[in-house]
């Protein structure tokens, strides 16, 4: 996928911040959040990019990620029991840099909350996957296993793609 990415204002600042959307927040998002942190920890960024996970919607505020969820991203060494479910408000507009949607309903959802002060990127996750022409990480919600190594799967290659453009854009001189 070719990359449109919004201007970077950002350049200057220290640290970096992500928020990952999905609908509940206890299936793709949070497996996002556990990957990125763990890539984000072995590349030595730990301190300078701030992650986080929201859901659009409000049903499982403040409960752990589906235990489909877990089991699979512990399978590949993501340990993410410990997250739990929040709703994405017009707040994390102020606080996050790049606020990337899992698929295009939840983008189309940010967007009609997002303030006119945003001055960071939103989009969707998978416009950082050089592998695929893919918009949307398929809801694993309502299906079998196979759908949540599906998101892992996309997660990995986006995550290494969203690595690289913030090491380039905002740490490499
Ligand atoms: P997620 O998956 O958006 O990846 O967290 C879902 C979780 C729950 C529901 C839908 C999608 N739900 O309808 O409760």
């Amino acid at each position: 996928m070719v990359l449109e990415i919004s201007s970077n204002p950002l350049k200057e600042e220290s640290k970096i911040s992500v928020l990952f959307v999905c609908l509940g927040n206890i299936c793709r998002s949070p497996t996002a959040e556990g990957m990125f942190r763990d890539k984000v920890l072995v590349s030595g960024l730990a301190d300078t990019v701030h992650i986080d996970s929201a859901g659009t919607g409000d049903w499982h505020i403040g409960r752990p990620p589906d235990v489909r969820a877990q089991k699979a991203a512990l399978a590949r060494g993501y340990d993410i029991s410990d997250l739990r479910a929040r709703q994405v408000s017009t707040a994390d507009f102020d606080e996050f840099d790049y606020i990337l949607a899992m698929d295009e309903q939840n983008l189309r959802d940010l967007h009609a909350m997002r303030p006119n002060t945003f001055r960071g990127h939103l989009g969707l996750m998978l416009q950082f996957s050089q592998s695929n022409d893919l918009t949307d990480v398929p809801d694993p919600y309502f299906g079998g296993e196979e759908g949540f190594q599906s998101v892992l799967d996309l997660l990995e290659t986006a995550s290494e793609g969203l690595l690289a453009h913030i090491r380039d854009h905002h740490f490499v001189k």
